[in-house]
């Protein structure tokens, strides 16, 4: 049994995090989503409990996805579960510099797990949780870049229309 993490922030979930869901969850024999805090992105528009609530809601029915959150180090959470495998995607090269860092310093932190990158698709590669935020916030349509669940989400938040 290979189990595998996918971590993120996933404020909010947007459809190049879920193209990454269905491929690993492809892949691997279980697969975590796994909410995170990142330090470098403090606050938040949603909590981790509406995060949560969120991304179940959009993976049901993916077999073998599950997901959880954890206060604390991606290493000791992935020892905790016994996952063997973190699951990152790699939108451009500018993720990668941050990413190499992580993965080296996450296999210091635990030597059983292993960091594999999943390559965004083209579609999705200019899409980010922040830009989706910062378009939305305006009242724009994000509609291309997220599952009906965020949108609607994003437009209680926001007090757009078309949810
Ligand atoms: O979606 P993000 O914000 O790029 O995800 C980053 C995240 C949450 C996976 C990362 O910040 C993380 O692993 N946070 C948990 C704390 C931790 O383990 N930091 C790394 C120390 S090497």
């Amino acid at each position: 049994m290979v189990t595998a993490v996918y971590p993120g922030s996933f404020d909010p979930l947007h459809n190049g995090h879920v193209d990454i869901i269905r491929r690993a969850a492809g892949i691997y024999d279980g697969l975590t989503v796994a909410v995170l805090h990142n330090p470098e992105k403090a606050g938040g528009l949603f909590s981790t409990d509406e995060r949560l609530e969120l991304i179940r809601e959009v993976v049901e029915g993916i077999e073998g996805v599950s997901v959880d959150s954890f206060d604390g180090l991606l290493a000791d959470y992935t020892r905790e579960i016994g996952a063997k495998i973190i699951v990152k995607g790699l939108r451009a090269i500018s993720d990668f510099e941050y990413e190499l860092q992580m993965a080296h310093l996450n296999r210091q932190l635990n030597p059983k797990v292993e960091t594999t990158f999943i390559m965004t698709a083209t579609r999705w590669s200019y899409v980010s949780s922040s830009r989706v935020k910062e378009i939305a916030r305006f009242g724009a349509d994000v509609s291309k870049l997220v599952p009906r669940a965020t949108l609607r989400r994003l437009n209680e938040r926001f007090g757009t229309a078309g949810s």
